[in-house]
């Protein structure tokens, strides 16, 4: 497997062009089995865990055609040859589990693995199931598996979430739009990511509002027709690129970004005293031999502090000119990054779910690895700013979300590279 080696130490300096979102992305794929037509997306990622939910709707009947170093995708579903998602397949990404709502909506019985846990947490799917279950599927758990059935199809539900989880409101979304009546998600995440699902899934002719607010309506429809959609910029990359700049040092400009879907982040960095100047479409983030001033947060659901900036900030502050507080809300697992973290010289003691971090003046370069993606990202910047040489291992979790990273940051100035092992 390749690993990434830095040497740390420079700032950075140049341009960063965000790719599509990963956690959109892969739930528009899904969006494809909804309609015997064409879906063609531009602006997708080229990663990891987009082939690993092409490899699976393939293998359901799916033609999958990629075409602009796989910027673009066409995904079409004229017929399902199967509506079984197996283990070997869905144990390789969570979210692939998804594809059961749409199946059941549209073939109405799909059999599909149960994902199982991950690093991060146990992360169960009882909040999924109910929904399904709240707009009529019959559903059986046997031998790993969710075996659904909705004889004569979906009917539309008024659902409450006990909580905000954003993979069950995709989820319900992805099997109400072609359910008989009006469904109404009370609760809902508010995820960017669920805007850029409803807005994909309006242009095809479903009939959602509210997206993006706690209460959304979704008024099912009997068809849904092919479109061509942009997936939406990726507000976790572009806030790595600009945490990784703020933990270095220097000045870089981020292109094709969204700046109003990380208004969490910005007020925390600039607070951290890394200065953020937004326009239009691009962010330039700078930090120029001023110190890095200490920062507590704690992760929401949006809009509040994303859990997948976590770890990313937690490198930041690890250098920081004090004492920082990080309380990690949403998965009960994910400090997995600070024994590593420590590794390279920082000091943080972890007490349940908050993280005290005493900021060293420098961190010292180590053979790291992290079991998931964007703890493995919060090692790349830490080795960013280390003293000598970091070799990130597993860089597998890193291809699973970020497009060219060694790439991206290399243009930027940074001694970085991609070695296989
Ligand atoms: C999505 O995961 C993202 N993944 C995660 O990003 C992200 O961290 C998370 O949302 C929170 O923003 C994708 O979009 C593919 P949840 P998801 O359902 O949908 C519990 C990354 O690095 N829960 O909002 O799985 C769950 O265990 C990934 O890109 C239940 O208990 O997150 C967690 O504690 C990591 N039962 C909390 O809710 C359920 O049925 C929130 O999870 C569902 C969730």
């Amino acid at each position: 497997m390749d690993k990434i080696v830095i040497e740390g130490g420079l700032t950075l300096s140049g341009e960063i062009k965000i790719s599509g979102a990963k956690n959109s992305a892969i739930k528009l794929m899904a969006v494809c089995l909804l309609t015997d037509e064409p879906l063609e997306l531009t602006n997708m990622p080229n990663l990891r865990d987009t082939r690993s939910m092409g490899e699976l709707l393939a293998s359901l009947g799916v033609s999958v055609k990629t075409e602009n170093d796989a910027s673009r995708m066409t995904l079409h579903a004229k017929t399902l040859s199967s509506t079984t998602a197996p283990y070997e397949l869905v144990r390789k990404m969570r979210a692939s589990f998804n594809v059961l709502g749409p199946m059941l909506a549209r073939e109405h019985q799909a059999k599909v693995s149960l994902p199982g846990g991950c690093a991060i947490g146990a992360r169960p799917v009882d909040l999924h199931l109910d929904a399904l279950k709240a707009l009529g599927a019959d559903i059986e758990l046997s031998e790993g598996y969710v075996y659904a059935k909705a004889k004569g199809g979906l009917v539309g539900a008024n659902i409450t979430f006990p909580f905000i989880s954003v993979g069950a409101t995709e989820h319900t979304m992805l099997a109400a739009v072609l359910a008989k009546g009006e469904t109404v998600l009370n609760n809902a995440a508010r995820e960017p990511e669920i805007i850029d699902l409803a807005d994909c899934l309006n242009a095809m002719g479903a009939k959602i509002t509210g997206a993006g607010r706690s209460e959304m309506r979704i008024e099912g429809v009997t068809k849904l027709k092919g479109v061509s959609y942009a997936v939406v910029p990726d507000r976790i990359e572009a806030g790595t690129y600009a945490l990784a700049a703020a933990t270095a040092g220097g000045s870089v400009r981020l292109l094709n970004v969204r700046s109003e879907h990380l208004g969490a982040l910005w007020p925390l960095i600039a607070k951290a005293g890394t200065k953020v100047t937004m326009d239009e479409n691009s962010v330039l983030v700078e930090r120029l031999g001023t110190p890095i001033l200490p920062v507590d947060v704690e992760t929401q659901a949006y809009p509040g502090f994303p859990t997948d900036l976590q770890a990313q900030f937690m490198a930041m502050v690890s250098l920081a000119d004090g004492v920082s507080v990080i309380r990690e809300n949403i998965f009960e697992n994910r400090f997995m990054h600070c024994p590593e973290l420590v590794r390279m010289g920082a000091n943080i003691t972890v007490k349940g779910r908050e993280a005290i971090i005493r900021g060293v003046k420098s961190l010292k370069g180590a053979q790291v690895m992290a079991t998931d993606l964007r703890a493995s990202a919060s090692l790349v910047a830490a080795g960013l700013a280390a003293e000598g040489t970091t070799e990130v291992l597993r860089v597998y979790h890193l291809d699973r979300g970020f497009e060219h990273i060694e790439v991206k940051l290399g243009n930027c100035g940074a001694r970085i590279k991609r070695v296989a092992e």
